[in-house]
């Protein structure tokens, strides 16, 4: 099978790809349960912050499948157990304010389920055509075949649709303009060299994995002519907080003159933040560092700092792709 589906509604259940066990098994989980929704966005069985969104959203929805006596009373017990799932990828809250927002005007309670999921469906929709408008305005970047870095997981495993940073390189590589592509492993958790590597293998596009310590090594040889990333919450100041290495990567473009972009949804700015200095960065347990495949490879009591997530500030970035233009700085999202 070439194709795959990261994330769908099917008989009233959610089917999402365990991401934890990819690329060495593809193995589907089917829940109707909003806890075990939870459960799969804290151990990043889910993952990549629009398809935290989308997957929320579905969590709200069938927390109504069966009758519930008090809905006020449930959907606030379930939007705050959603809520503290990860804290830094605002899209998240974008989809669950937006589930509230609509549930508050329901007044039909007897086709709230049907109305939730309806929503839900729709989030998911238009998550799927922002991503088609990123890779568009994305393909504007490219005047001539470029060979391209990316880190983390931008693509089907991290939205609803076709990705974000990831649709543009596999839209441009469709129309040749890309020559080859690096991923970098994306430590600790390794969401470059098994899921972004699983997808460039699925759409058959020339890569290699690298450990993120070789990008400045093949930036200084010439190797890489652009940088691409996502994002988890960019601020109106265009500040962008994204997967732990990413500014490592935009300081490195800086001082070797490659043009470092952003590609991610209006639903990932947060224009109620000045700057990144304001965005919560999720700390992970100690264990994702000290541990390879449940095995240790250091000393248990060793003390560890793991970020998830770095904020790059605004001046290192060319560019950030929206699905509604190519913004370039000064950016101001306000
Ligand atoms: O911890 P993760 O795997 O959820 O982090 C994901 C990232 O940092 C992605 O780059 C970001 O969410 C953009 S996804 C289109």
């Amino acid at each position: 099978m070439n194709d795959f589906k990261a994330v769908e509604y099917k008989n009233g259940k959610l089917v999402f790809l365990d991401q934890t066990k990819l690329p060495l098994a593809e193995v589907y989980i089917e829940t109707d349960d909003y806890e075990r929704i939870a459960q799969a966005i804290e151990r990043l069985e889910v993952r990549g912050a629009p398809q935290i969104g989308v997957v929320a959203a579905y969590g709200i929805a069938l927390a109504f499948k069966n009758n519930i006596d008090n809905p006020i009373e449930h959907f606030s017990k379930v939007y705050n157990r959603l809520f503290n799932t990860r804290p830094t990828a605002v899209n998240l809250f974008w989809a669950l304010n937006r589930m509230k927002t609509f549930f508050e005007k329901i007044t039909d309670q007897k086709e709230l389920f049907y109305l939730l999921i309806n929503e839900a469906q729709s989030i998911h929709n238009d998550d799927v055509e922002k991503c088609d408008n990123i890779a568009s305005n994305g393909l504007k970047i490219f005047d001539k075949p470029k060979s391209v870095l990316t880190h983390c997981n931008t693509g089907q495993l991290a939205t609803g649709g076709g990705g974000t940073a990831f649709y543009v390189i596999k839209k441009a590589y469709q129309k040749k303009l890309i020559k080859f592509v690096y991923a970098d492993e994306t430590r600790p958790l390794l969401q470059g060299s098994r899921l972004t590597a699983f997808e460039l293998d699925k759409a058959s596009i020339p890569f290699k994995i690298i450990t993120d310590s070789t990008a400045a090594v093949l930036m200084s040889q010439g190797k890489i002519d652009i940088v691409i990333t996502g994002a988890d919450r960019i601020a109106s100041n265009g500040d962008t907080a994204n997967k732990i290495g990413t500014y490592n990567l935009a300081v490195l473009c800086n001082y070797h003159n490659i043009p470092f972009y952003v590609a991610a949804p209006t639903s990932t700015i947060d224009t109620s933040l000045n700057s990144g200095d304001q965005i919560q960065i999720e700390e992970r347990n100690k264990d994702e560092i000290i541990k390879i495949n449940g095995q240790l490879v250091t000393k248990e009591n060793y003390d560890v700092f793991s970020p998830a997530f770095d904020v790059t500030p605004h001046k290192l970035i060319h560019g950030i792709i929206t699905e509604v233009a190519l913004h370039n700085p000064p950016y101001n999202f306000r």
